[in-house]
C-alpha cells in the first residue's frame, strides 16, 4: 500500500510525563513537509540519554517520542528532499548536520546550530508531526525512533549501505559513534599511550574500543558494577578496576598504578563528581580528559582551577566529534568491512513493546546495549 502523502496510523512508546513508564500507544504521524524525512524504523538501541529525559536531568517538553540511536527505511520525502529516497537504508541523527552553519562549515567542528539538545521538540517550521488523542506529541533530538515511523528533517538522516544490518548499525547512530570518536577524534589519543575510562556502558566500552584501536598500550576501565569488568577486557581494556576498592581519590590509585603517566581519561557516566575526577586523573601537564557522559541540565560545577593551570586539556564531544552526515556512512562501511565488532556490545534484543524491559535491563545494570526490533 502506496503511505506517501498520507496520516499514518502506527503504535510508539509514549513517554506522558517524567518519571512514568512508556505507553504503547496508537498515534498519528504526519507526511514530511519541505525537506522533511519519513522513516520506517526497523531497530533502535536503548541508551542512557533516553533515560535522562525520563529521569527529568534532561530537558524535554511532553508529551515526547523518545529513542535516537536506530535504523530504518525511508517511506516518503518531502518536495526539495535530494539527499535520500523512499526505499534508501537510513540512520536517523540526533546530532544534524545542515552543512550551512558555522560549525558544520569548520573542518573540527560538528555541533550544528540545528541541534536540539535544548528540548524543544519540534521541527524546524515551529510544529509537530505527531499526535496521539487529539494531541501533539514532541520529536526528541531531531530523531524520536520509538515508534514504528518518524518523520526528520533531512539534515538529520544519513543513507548508509542498504546490506547494513539495522539490528546492529543502530549503534551508529549513537552509542558506537560517541564513545570510539571520543577517542580517536576528540581525545585523539596516540599510540602506546595510557588511557582510564571512567564508566563501562555501551559508550564507555565504545571509547575502550576506539582507544584500542588508536594504538594505546594501557587502558584501565572504571566502574561501580564489576559486573561490566568482563565485558571491557573482551573489548580492549587492559584491566578495569572499582573506585569502591579504594579510600584513595580515585586519581591518586591511577598515578599510582601508571607511575603517574595517564595521557587520557574519559568520563562516559554523566555525572559531575566523576567529570572532576576523570580530569584530575589526567597527567597534570601533558593530559586530555574528555567529557562525554552527559551533564545534568541546570548543574553547576566547582573545581579547583589549578588542575588546569598545570597544562591539562579539558574537552567535551557530543557525537564523537563525528559530522554526522558525512561520517556515519563511512562507519558503516568500515563496520561492514569488519573494522570494528558490534555484537560484543549488543546483551539484549527484544521486540519493540517489551521496551519497558528494555529499561529495566538498563537500571539493573545487566545489559550493555538493548536493541528494540520491530
Ligand atoms: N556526548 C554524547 O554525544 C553522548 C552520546 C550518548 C550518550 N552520552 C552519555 O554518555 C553516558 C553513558 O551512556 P551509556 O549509554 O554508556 O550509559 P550506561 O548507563 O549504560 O553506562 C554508565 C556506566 O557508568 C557506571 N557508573 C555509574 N555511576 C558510576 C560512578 N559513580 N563511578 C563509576 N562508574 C559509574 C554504571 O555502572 C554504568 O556501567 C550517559 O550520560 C549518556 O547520556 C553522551
Ligand atoms: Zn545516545
Ligand atoms: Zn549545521
Amino acid at each position: 500500500m502506496n503511505t506517501a502523502g498520507k496520516v499514518i496510523k502506527c503504535k510508539a512508546a509514549v513517554l506522558w510525563e517524567t518519571n512514568k513508564p512508556f505507553s504503547i500507544e496508537e498515534i498519528e504521524v504526519a507526511p514530511p513537509k519541505a525537506k522533511e524525512v519519513r522513516i520506517k524504523i526497523l531497530a533502535t538501541g536503548i541508551c542512557r540519554t533516553d533515560d535522562h529525559v525520563i529521569k527529568g536531568t534532561m530537558v524535554s517538553r511532553f508529551p515526547v517520542i523518545l529513542g535516537h540511536e536506530a535504523a530504518g527505511v525511508v517511506e516518503s520525502i518531502g518536495e526539495r528532499v535530494t539527499t535520500v529516497k523512499p526505499g534508501d537504508k537510513v540512520i536517523p541523527l540526533f546530532l544534524p548536520q545542515c552543512r550551512e552553519c558555522n560549525a558544520c562549515c569548520n573542518p573540527e567542528g560538528n555541533f550544528c546550530i540545528k541541534s536540539d539538545i535544548a528540548g524543544h521538540g519540534l521541527l524546524s517550521d515551529g510544529t509537530t508531526r505527531f499526535t496521539c488523542k487529539g494531541k501533539p506529541v514532541y520529536h526528541f533530538m531531531n530523531t524520536s525512533t520509538f515508534t514504528e515511523f518518524t518523520v526528520v528533517e533531512e539534515s538529520s538522516v544519513a543513507k548508509v549501505d542498504d546490506a547494513a544490518p539495522p539490528e546492529k548499525v543502530c549503534l551508529i547512530g549513537c552509542g558506537f559513534s560517541t564513545g570510539y570518536g571520543a577517542a580517536v577524534k576528540t581525545g585523539k589519543v596516540t599510540p602506546g599511550s595510557t588511557c582510564a575510562v571512567f564508566g563501562l556502558g555501551g559508550v564507555g566500552l565504545s571509547v575502550i574500543m576506539g582507544c584500542k584501536s588508536a594504538g594505546a598500550s594501557r587502558i584501565i576501565g572504571i566502574d561501580l558494577n564489576k559486573a561490566k569488568f568482563e565485558k571491557a577486557l573482551a573489548v580492549g581494556a587492559t584491566e578495569c578496576i572499582s573506585p569502591e576498592d579504594y579510600i584513595k581519590p580515585i586519581s591518586e590509585v591511577l598515578s599510582e598504578m601508571t607511575g603517574n603517566n595517564v595521557g587520557y581519561t574519559f568520563e562516559v557516566i554523566g555525572r559531575l563528581e566523576t567529570m572532576v575526577d576523570a580530569l584530575a586523573s589526567c597527567h597534570m601537564n601533558y593530559g586530555t580528559s574528555v567529557v562525554v557522559g552527559a551533564p545534568p541540565s541546570a548543574k553547576v560545577l566547582s573545581y579547583d582551577p589549578m588542575l588546569l593551570f598545570t597544562g591539562r586539556t579539558w574537552k567535551g564531544c557530543i557525537f564523537g566529534g563525528w559530522k554526522s552526515r558525512d561520517d556515519v556512512p563511512k562507519l558503516v562501511t568500515d563496520f561492514l568491512a569488519k573494522k570494528f565488532d558490534l555484537d560484543q556490545l549488543i546483551t539484549h534484543v527484544l521486540p519493540f513493546n517489551k521496551i519497558s524491559e528494555g529499561f529495566e535491563l538498563l537500571y539493573s545494570g545487566q545489559s550493555i546495549r538493548t536493541v528494540l526490533t520491530f
